[in-house]
This record gives C-alpha cells, sequence and structure tokens, in this order.
C-alpha cells in the first residue's frame, strides 16, 4: 500500500510518499518522494520559530510540496495543481494513495493545524483513512529507518529506552512493548535543544543554536586535547580538569533521585556568567568557545549520567537516541562510551531523520495503522494537541 504523510509540528513543512508492506515488526518501506522546506531563514531574525510567521508559511508550501512529491513519485499529471493558495478547486484525480498520516502533536499548534487541515482536505477528496500520529513516536521509529530510500525495521530486543531531546522535549521513556510507551522522566522546565537555542542567542550566534554551540565546544574540546598531549602547552592555558576549559557551570539535577531533567537554571547560569564577564561585547572568541565548552559538557552529561542510571534500573538491551539533539557528535561519543561491554543495542537515527521530517511520520502513522487493525479515528475527531504525551 501507499502512504503519504504530512510532518508540520514546527518550522519545518514535509510531505512524503511510501510504498509499505510488512508488519509492524517487519514492515519494509521504499521511499518514493520526499520533499520539505526549511523555515530556518525566515525565523533567524526572531531568533527562535514565530509561529504566526510558521503558519503562514506552511500553508503557503505544503500544496508545493506536495505537487512536487507526486511528481517525483511519478503519479503524473500531477492531479491538484496549485494556485498558490491551497487545493485546486473542484474535481481532482485521486492519485494511487491509500493512507495519509499527519502529526497531530506535540507542536506549536497552530503549525499543527495547517498540516492536519490540508491532511482532512485530501483525505475527504480522495476518499482515503487519515491517521494522527503522535511526533515523539515518529522520533523514536525514526532510529529503526536505516539505508537510502528504503527502510526495513529490525526487530529490537526489549525493554528498550529512548532518549528523546529536541527542541520542546526532554525525556526518558521505557518501552516494555513495542509501541507501549511509559515517560520515566523529563524535564522540570525548559528542553534541553531550547536551552542549547537560547545559550546560542546570548553568545551571538545564529538560530538554531544547537550545531552552533556544538562546533564552537568541538574546537575547544580539540584544542584542550592538543594542549594535554602538548609537552610544552601554552602559558596560562594548562592544566584543566580533563575535557575541561577555565569556565566552570552547574550540572542541574545530576544526583536527584529520579530520572527527571533541568535546563533552565543552566541557562541562567551561562547568563550571570555572561553578566560577571562584563557582557557580550567583551567576550573574546576564545571564551566564547569555553562556554560553549563547558555549557555542551554540562547538558550532556546530565542526559548521560540519568541514561546510565536508567539502563541500570529497568535492565535495558536496546538504547534509542533521538530528536534534533541526537545529531550532536559528542552526545553520540558519550552514549557509546556508556554502553560499551554491555550486550546493549545502540540506535540514533540516520542523519537526515534525527531532525523533524516526514518520514518518521510516515512510519509511525503506518505501524499505528497496522496496530489499530485499519480502524481509524473520524475526520471530525482529529485535532492539533499542542502538549500531546506518548
Ligand atoms: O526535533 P527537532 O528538529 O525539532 C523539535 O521537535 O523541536 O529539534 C530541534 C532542536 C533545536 O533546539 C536544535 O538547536 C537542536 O535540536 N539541535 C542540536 C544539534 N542539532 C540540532 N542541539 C545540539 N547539538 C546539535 N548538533
Ligand atoms: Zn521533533
Amino acid at each position: 500500500m501507499r502512504i503519504l504523510s504530512i510532518e508540520t509540528s514546527c518550522d519545518d513543512t514535509a510531505i512524503s510518499i511510501f510504498e509499505v508492506s510488512g508488519g509492524i515488526q517487519s514492515a519494509s518501506f521504499k521511499v518514493l518522494a520526499n520533499n520539505s522546506n526549511s523555515q530556518i531563514n525566515i525565523h533567524i531574525p526572531y531568533g527562535g520559530v514565530f509561529p504566526a510567521l510558521a503558519k503562514r508559511e506552511h500553508i503557503k508550501n505544503l500544496p508545493i510540496i506536495l505537487e512536487t512529491c507526486l511528481k517525483q513519485a511519478n503519479f503524473t499529471p500531477a492531479p491538484l495543481l496549485v494556485k498558490e493558495r491551497g487545493l485546486r478547486k473542484g474535481k481532482i484525480d485521486k492519485p494511487p494513495i491509500d493512507v495519509i498520516a499527519v502529526t497531530s502533536g506535540p507542536g506549536l499548534e497552530m503549525s499543527l493545524w495547517t498540516g492536519i487541515v490540508f491532511a482532512k482536505e485530501l483525505a475527504q477528496k480522495w476518499k482515503v483513512p487519515l491517521i494522527p500520529v503522535n511526533h515523539m513516536e515518529g522520533h523514536i521509529v525514526s532510529v529503526f529507518g536505516k539505508g537510502k530510500g528504503k527502510f526495513k525495521l529490525e526487530k529490537a530486543k526489549m525493554p528498550m529506552l529512548a532518549l528523546l531531546v529536541s527542541g520542546g522535549h526532554t525525556q526518558l521513556v521505557l518501552i516494555k512493548k513495542w509501541m507501549q510507551y511509559e515517560i520515566i522522566g523529563e524535564s522540570v522546565d525548559d528542553a534541553v535543544g531550547e536551552a542549547f537555542d537560547k545559550v546560542a542567542r546570548m553568545l551571538g550566534l545564529p538560530y538554531p543554536g544547537g550545531p552552533e554551540i556544538s562546533k564552537l565546544a568541538e574546537t575547544e574540546r580539540k584544542h584542550l586535547k592538543e594542549l594535554e598531549d602538548s609537552p610544552t602547552p601554552g602559558i596560562g592555558e594548562f592544566p584543566y580538569p580533563r575535557g575541561r576549559g577555565k569556565i566552570s557551570l552547574p550540572r542541574p539535577m545530576l544526583h536527584s533521585k529520579n530520572f527527571n531533567f533541568s535546563y533552565s537554571g543552566l541557562k541562567t547560569a551561562v547568563l550571570y556568567m555572561i553578566r560577571d564577564l562584563d557582557g557580550l561585547q567583551n567576550i573574546g572568541e576564545k571564551t566564547k568557545r569555553q562556554i560553549a565548552l563547558e555549557f555542551e559538557n554540562a547538558a550532556i552529561e546530565c542526559l548521560v549520567y540519568k541514561t546510565q542510571k536508567a539502563i541500570e534500573k529497568y535492565k535495558i538491551k536496546t538504547l534509542i537516541v533521538a530528536g534534533g539533539v541526537s545529531a550532536n557528535k559528542y552526545l553520540h561519543n558519550e552514549m557509546a562510551k556508556i554502553i560499551k561491554g554491555q550486550n546493549i543495542k545502540l540506535y540514533f537515527p540516520a542523519k537526515e531523520l534525527s531532525g523533524d521530517n516526514s518520514l518518521m511520520i510516515g512510519i509511525a502513522g503506518y505501524l499505528n495503522y497496522i496496530k489499530n487493525k485499519k480502524k481509524v479515528p473520524k475526520l471530525d475527531s482529529i485535532k492539533a494537541t499542542g502538549n500531546l504525551r506518548l
């Protein structure tokens, strides 16, 4: 069967078309089309996503991306050519699509609604079922999509633990049975990706801040390593505790007796540090790199430590790290270290699946469709839920 999936939960407008077959744990997906539009450049001046603008861009781009996908999948002539604002009125040909999947939450409600309204309109015109998909479940299943253009889900050993890290979420999710989720810990305030973005802004770096901070941190980490290895380090630069610079930041809730996280205090600590250094204008590039490094070390240490504790407590056999922050190289390396020598399989998403995308929504949509024996909710009942839980 063929499935069309739509993702508009934040600032990416994305649509994919798959050919799908197989059961829940053996499904295989062939990508027929996959196109998206990132709004990053539009939101840069605001230092974050501006919801009303995001909505406007989704509405503008959805029909254009759909048309591109239909052409790419060779469903020509494209049945719904678009004039700027939405689907063509009147009778349209139905492309060979059997099911539509759309993100229904969590995310920005204004953005989510644009995808849902668009998906409902298509579902009605084409008379096909519509499956609402939880964006976080999408991130979880995204790690099983391997290979270029073709994915085959692997059988993973239970229990699984998923660390979900994005601009809106920091969660540890226990999975004892396929597609059954228990959130065992989460951030009590800001999400880790949000902290990366806000600290980047404080350091005068563009949105999204995660990759920018990470680049600076990586340069400084490499520099410190060279100093450590050098027989004649520069005066005043060495030695610091391994992997650290001069700068020191807290690790909030590191030793709390639960699996929760907190990132608001860490972010504020950076704010005060910059203030104590007489403001950003008085901070040199080197100090910026040191702050970025110490921030990344602190942020990732909390994630890794709690994940390790959860692995021990629940005797985890499969570890999943997903969401936008899973693109972080240091997180990748540190996670690989904690499972070393243990019989645990570690999954990260492929690069093209780590940020928001519609492929993961198609995969999760199909799995839900099969799990619910092809029963779907009534169209009218499908709505955007900004704080939808797993
Ligand atoms: O999952 P995602 O694409 O969107 C949400 O659902 O939020 O995650 C976006 C977040 C942003 O906060 C971004 O700064 C962060 O992921 N991010 C990173 C890296 N790449 C993206 N954070 C740290 N290191 C990275 N390399
Ligand atoms: Zn996401």
